[in-house]
């Protein structure tokens, strides 16, 4: 691996312990951060050019300089809820290098002038929340925690606090309302967390990959930082490659990279004698990509020219093995599930679109079934409270349209395996409950 890249050390043997951590310079950006006002700690991530590493990729400084000066209580909450299926990067950062997290949480406090912090993480990292519950304990007793830190004027408190294995808890509002102690349900945007997030005080929410990254930036400084990358999507990435590929795993790439370097060069492509038959970029709930866009840079913008997003940096490797019928139903069951039922767009749109596609898949669906679905899709994106209902309307939607002949065939094959005659009409939407 490069030099340039951040995270090298994670395999470094008891990095989850202070003295290995601190052994491997940990804790000094803090102490830098301390002696810089705040506001030359918020430029530099601001030079920095960090986005998001959580899905949407909002520049984290300009984020953390959206909170309102003033003296009254804010927060910072670390969104550990990692649920987006494909993403399994922040559970290894959390497990191997838990300072790096709270360390980044401490400076990025100080620079969004927040004095009370949460880790928000999801209820089956049982292992990661112990590891670091030990680390916020061992961060405490050496001074890192609570009242002026290491002397200076910032104090900060971190609480731990587990979810319940819900989706949707990772999406930033229902996870704010689950922190309260609610049902987790997103709440109508604006008022935004920086405004009004948690118990309605300016809050600064970023997920793991996010705030373990801040250390690096203080210790490089924001502008050295932006030079890694390209211009618009600064820094390296931690990939979560899954599906199809021999070597899966997490790696850590430069943003920008082609994508065909992390698929094939690390990750090993498929199987001898498969080929990739599609790719999601960003998650399940990126739109797909094709054989034909490997050879893009893999990159924030880059992945929103091609139609998709680099979202959570999961990428999911589907081969020609594959039946895209299969990938399609096997989503859409997942986001039916996890909806919170909130909103009309996201509950009914999943429940009709799982019922269609397993039509489509027993073959009782016709052709024309299919622009249905794909009128669905559309009626869903940009209509839902939050983007849960987007995150599967976007990748079903792209994977009708780009493999709209797989489905035909598919229909076809189960027709003629059913003994039905030839299709001349929609399936009427009472048949699969839609409407009625
Ligand atoms: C349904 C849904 C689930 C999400 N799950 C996660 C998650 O598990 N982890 C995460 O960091 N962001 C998740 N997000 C994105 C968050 O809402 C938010 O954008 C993110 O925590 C902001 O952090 P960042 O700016 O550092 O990326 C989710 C969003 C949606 C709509």
């Amino acid at each position: 691996m490069s030099e340039l890249l951040l995270f090298k050390d994670i395999d470094e043997p008891g990095l989850a312990s202070r003295e290995v951590y601190e052994r491997r310079g940990g804790y000094e950006s803090l102490k830098r951060a301390l002696r810089m006002p705040r506001e030359e700690v918020l430029q530099n991530l601001l030079d920095s050019g960090l986005r998001g590493r959580g899905g949407a990729g909002f520049a984290m400084g300009k984020k953390a300089s959206f909170l309102p000066k003033g003296t009254m209580d804010k927060y910072l909450v670390c969104n550990a809820d990692e649920s987006e299926p494909g993403t399994f990067k922040d559970r290894e950062l959390m497990q191997k290098s838990p300072h790096m997290l709270v360390e980044g949480m401490i400076i990025a406090a100080y620079a969004a002038d927040a004095n009370r912090s949460f880790i928000y993480i999801r209820g089956e990292y049982q292992q990661q929340a112990e590891i670091l519950e030990r680390a916020i304990e061992e961060a405490r007793s050496a001074g890192y925690l609570g009242e002026r830190i290491l002397g200076s004027d910032h104090s900060l408190s971190l609480v731990l606090h587990r979810g319940a294995g819900a989706y949707i808890c990772g999406e930033e509002t229902g996870l704010l309302d689950s922190l309260e102690g609610k049902r987790g349900n997103p709440r109508l945007k604006p008022p935004f967390p920086a405004n009004q997030g948690l118990y309605q005080g300016p809050t600064l929410i970023n997920n793991v990959e996010t705030l373990a990254t801040v250390p690096h930036i203080i210790r490089l400084g924001g502008q050295e930082y932006a030079k890694l990358g390209t211009e618009t999507s600064t820094g390296t990435k931690l990939v979560s490659v899954s599906g199809n590929v021999q070597r899966p795993g997490n790696y850590e790439i430069e943003l920008g990279i082609p994508a065909r370097e992390i698929i094939f060069g690390l990750a090993g492509g498929p199987e001898r004698g498969r080929d990739v038959k599609f790719w999601f970029p960003g998650g399940s709930s990126s739109p797909v990509l094709t054989p034909a866009e490997l050879d893009l840079p893999y990159d924030f913008d880059s992945m929103a020219k091609a139609g998709s997003m680099l979202g959570s940096g999961a990428i999911i490797v589907v081969d020609d093995s594959q039946s895209v019928v299969d990938v399609a139903l096997t989503l859409a069951k997942f986001y039916r599930h996890e909806s919170c039922g909130k909103c009309t767009p996201c509950r009914e749109g999943t429940n009709w679109t799982v019922k269609m596609l397993q039509r489509v898949e027993s073959g009782e669906a016709t052709p024309m079934d299919l622009d249905i679905i794909a009128s669905v899709q559309e009626q869903i994106m940009g209509n839902c409270l939050c983007v849960l209902g987007d995150a599967m309307a976007m990748p079903v939607a792209s994977m009708v349209s780009k493999f709209r002949d797989e489905f035909e065939a598919h229909i076809e094959t189960r027709r003629a395996q059913l003994g039905l005659g030839e299709p001349t009409e929609p399936t009427p939407l009472e048949a699969v409950g839609v409407g009625s």
